[in-house]
């Protein structure tokens, strides 16, 4: 059986490494692994492969940036191309970015059985257009792994056959907890006992540079009372270039480059709190059981609210600052872990993959990748 595999963005690559390496187990798959090329930099990209153990692509579309519909159509034609030299059984996509439904998109028209890893969360917030993708690579898909039951409840009301559905839990959590370890034996010597670390790239974030302005203030702000590391998002980085500079130099706030996915883990782990606008986040840091406020409206992840450590602050400065004063006064939210966020969701996938009967392969003139 050929299994293709389709990333494009830096959250994919945490969740390809755990189902690439449990199929990797059954002698008669074959896979493939395509980078659409969404993300580029290095440190957005090939460092994952690095550190995760994935092997290098086995082709890149190099798409790169662009707006929404030049991304997504740029990645159809090239994949396309793709999908019909190679004739996969089944591609798998992952998560919610532009590079998932198209690939997505492109199998479905060519009735390639679609595969999707993360399937079911809804923010019900069209307006992000990770909501777009998630709707529209669901209705293509043809098998659809979720991470917790509410994943399963968003499908069955958008009228999706619960036969293709299966409920395994969180691949991105298989990641962190294989390299955790890894992640606390290589914590940065310098960093401060206790510290805030903040993510933001959501484009409702960072794209209003008024609102980006009040936000950086605040935090700024806040970083008298703690220091807060913030790496910067290449999105994020070009916006806040254009904001007023502050003249206050008596705080601890340090713009850091993107950090590799190990440095990252053990930041997160080490974190006093967690202020982030991520989706993956939100789910790391309910797994390690650190605070985290997430500067958005909504959650495609409600079970974090609810089970675990994430607060949803919306764009209320106040409230943000609030909340931290809480978390260092020691009025922390505890949570719990999700059921099934316990390292064994890739293998429930390629369980699932593995015991799946396919079509015969299309036919196609022959091409090189
Ligand atoms: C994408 C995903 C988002 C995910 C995020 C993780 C979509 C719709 N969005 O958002 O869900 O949370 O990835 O990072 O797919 N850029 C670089 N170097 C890179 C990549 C991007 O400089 O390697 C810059 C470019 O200026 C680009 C901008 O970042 O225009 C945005 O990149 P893009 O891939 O369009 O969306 P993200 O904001 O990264």
């Amino acid at each position: 059986m050929k299994i293709l595999h389709v990333v494009g963005a830096r959250p994919n690559f945490m969740k390809v490494a755990p189902v690439f390496r449990a199929l990797a187990d059954f002698e008669r798959i074959q896979q493939t692994l395509v980078h659409t090329g969404q993300h580029y930099d290095y440190n957005m990209s090939e460092v994952f492969f690095q550190e995760l153990g994935l092997p290098a692509p086995d082709c890149n579309l190099e798409v790169g940036s662009g707006s929404h519909a030049q991304q997504t159509s740029q990645i159809m034609a090239r994949f396309e191309s793709i999908v019909l030299t190679q004739k996969p059984d089944m591609v798998v996509v992952y998560g919610d970015v532009n590079s998932t439904v198209a690939a997505a998109l492109v199998c479905a028209k060519l009735m390639v059985p679609v595969v999707h890893v993360e399937a079911g969360l809804r923010s019900f917030d069209r307006s992000m257009p990770e909501e777009i993708n998630r709707i529209l690579t669901d209705q293509l898909s043809d098998l659809l792994f979720t991470p917790s039951e509410d994943g399963n409840r968003n499908l069955s009301a958008e009228g999706i056959n619960p036969d293709k559905v299966h409920l395994v839990g969180n691949v991105m959590i298989d990641t962190l907890i294989r390299m955790l370890p890894t992640a606390m034996k290589q914590l940065p010597a310098d960093l401060p006992p206790e510290y805030a670390l903040l993510t933001l790239h959501r484009p409702s974030n960072v794209d209003d540079p008024d609102w980006l302005q009040s936000c950086v203030e605040m935090l700024r702000q806040l970083s008298h009372d703690i220091p807060v590391l913030f790496p910067v998002h290449p999105r994020t980085r070009q916006r806040i270039a254009e904001l007023d500079k502050s003249a206050d130099v008596n705080h601890d706030f340090r713009l850091l480059d993107p950090v590799p996915y190990i440095q990252f883990l053990g930041l997160q782990s080490r974190a006093k709190v967690v202020i982030t606008d991520s989706g993956g986040i939100q789910e790391e840091t309910t797994y390690l059981g650190v605070p985290c406020l997430t500067v958005r409206e909504n959650t495609e992840r409600p079970i974090t609210t609810t089970l675990g450590t994430n607060v949803l602050v919306g764009r209320d400065l106040r409230r943000i600052r609030e909340e931290v004063v809480s978390i260092l006064t020691g009025n922390a939210r505890r949570g719990s872990i999700p059921p099934l966020w316990d390292g064994k969701a890739g293998e429930r996938v390629a369980a699932v993959i593995a015991g799946a009967s396919v079509p015969s392969p299309i036919e196609s003139p022959s091409q090189v990748c």
